[in-house]
């Protein structure tokens, strides 16, 4: 039998926690603070590619990388933003279920967070999984530059692993000498986005970590970044899906070309080669130049675990749409000619490309449209999403938990999210039960697309 001390154990064997430590206690040490610990956000470089520091890098905290936050289920949790960027700032925490005043967003939630003043965050997460936290202000930079770190909520129901490794999963735009350069061209904006040029996982290239041999790793993983969609693949080990966007998936199923777009997450078990030495890779096959994103080294001698032994996840209290009495909203998505949108705080790209039933919002721009929707507490909605245009667009949704049903384009696992990859010509419907009151942004998660127009809100009332 595992115990928690071995999970520990084999968690810092496998360097799960690199650059994830510090905040406070490994269990929900937070949860319990009365004093709130304090999150900075801040300038300061890092070590990305062997040309030297890259400068200009944003982050949290006082490693390199931010911190991964861990939470626990149904366990209050507290912290204290303190901005000591030049810019104002906000912390999203998305996919957490939680209190509209805590969701990050200026203007619709919250007021900026100017450079040298603070914000107290406290909710209560619902759900145990992997989520994640950026700003919701100047999102192309702030983002791009660095601004991108994991949660994790744990449950104690959940099973035991012989090690946990968690991945943030993004690129930098950076040239031959390791410096940032221009963070987009419009006319990629204008299409899939502006892609990055350097690839990383924990903002190492390729890093490997070790695991028990013949051992069964949770692995976590995000896409952060703010453009690349990835097609994921295991090589050299076997990977099955046990999470989709931090819920459970109804049925686990082996990773396959898994494609996941900015914002998505999931929830792996690796089970590590048998051989002592054995390397398996994490692999993005999209695209035409594949790339290997983390290697994962056997060490010791093999535990012989058999991930069909591992016990379901903890399940969430998510609310099941009544499809029967549902009210359906049509969300259209499509390319925009508008004028120019005005500059805000926030930061404007200076264009608009995109639209969500024909109206264009940056979001952050300080000219804040009326919201798509207005929908009754406790009721259940159908979003009938529809995409005429080109590209693919990760759709996020923000303080609700969606279901996704009959698509026209790809089988639907059943499962809940707060992010669904719409492909080109697709028409999909989102079910939710709308039982989180507030202003709620739904907005694609390429955020190039996300600040030239393709941004909206719904209200819960
Ligand atoms: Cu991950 Cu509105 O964001
Ligand atoms: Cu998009």
């Amino acid at each position: 039998m595992l115990t928690r001390r071995t999970l520990m154990k084999g968690a810092l064997v496998a360097g799960a926690y690199a650059g994830g430590v510090g905040l406070a206690g490994r269990f929900g040490g937070l949860a319990k603070a009365e004093a709130a610990a304090t999150l900075v956000a801040r300038p300061g470089e890092a070590m990305i590619t062997d040309k030297g520091p890259t400068k200009g890098v944003m982050t949290y905290g006082d490693a390199e990388i931010p911190p991964v936050l861990r939470m626990r289920r149904g366990e209050a949790f507290a912290l204290r933003l303190d901005n000591r960027l030049d810019e104002p700032t906000t912390i999203h925490w998305h996919g957490l279920r939680i209190d509209n005043r805590m969701d990050g967003v200026p203007f619709l939630t919250q007021p900026y967070v100017y450079g040298g003043d603070g914000f107290d965050y406290a909710f209560t997460p619902p759900d145990a999984g992997t989520f994640w936290y950026h700003p919701h202000c100047n999102t192309l930079t702030q983002i791009g530059r660095g601004l991108a770190g994991l949660v994790v909520v744990e449950d104690p129901a959940d099973p035991v692993f012989d090690a946990e490794i968690v991945l943030n999963l993004r690129d930098w735009r950076l040239g031959g000498d390791g410096q940032f350069i221009a963070q987009f061209k419009p006319r990629d904006a204008a299409r899939a986005g502006t892609f990055g040029t350097v690839r990383t996982a924990n903002w190492r290239q390729s890093p490997q970590y070790d695991a028990p041999a013949g051992g069964l790793v949770r692995l976590r993983l995000a896409a952060t970044d703010v453009t690349r969609i990835l097609a994921l693949q295991m090589e050299g080990a076997e990977a099955t899906v046990i999470a989709l966007d931090g819920n459970p998936a109804a049925t686990r199923f082996a990773l396959d070309h898994l494609m996941i777009g900015p914002g998505q997450r999931l929830d792996l078990v690796l089970r590590m080669p048998d051989t002592e030495g054995a390397v398996a890779a994490l692999k993005d096959l999209r695209g035409t130049k594949p790339a290997t994103l983390a290697t994962f080294r056997a060490t010791g001698a093999s535990l012989k675990r058999d991930a069909r032994d591992l016990p379901p996840l903890a399940r969430n209290p998510l609310p099941e749409p009544d499809l029967a009495a549902a009210t359906e909203i049509p969300f259209i998505l499509s390319a925009s000619a508008e004028e120019r949108p005005k500059d805000g705080i926030c930061g404007s790209l200076g264009y608009n490309f995109w639209a969500i039933n024909k109206v264009p919002w940056a979001d952050d721009t300080g000219d804040p449209t009326a919201p798509l929707a207005e929908m009754k507490a406790g009721k259940t909605y159908i979003f009938n999403v529809e995409n005429p245009t080109p590209q693919v667009h990760p759709l996020h949704l923000h303080g609700l938990v969606f279901r996704p049903m009959n698509s026209n384009k790809q089988a639907i696992r059943p499962h809940f999210s707060d992010t669904y990859l719409i492909l080109p010509d697709e028409k999909v419907q989102l079910a939710l039960v709308a039982d989180n009151p507030g202003d709620w942004v739904f907005h694609c998660h390429i955020i190039e697309h996300q600040k030239t127009g393709m941004t909206s809100y719904v209200r819960v009332v």
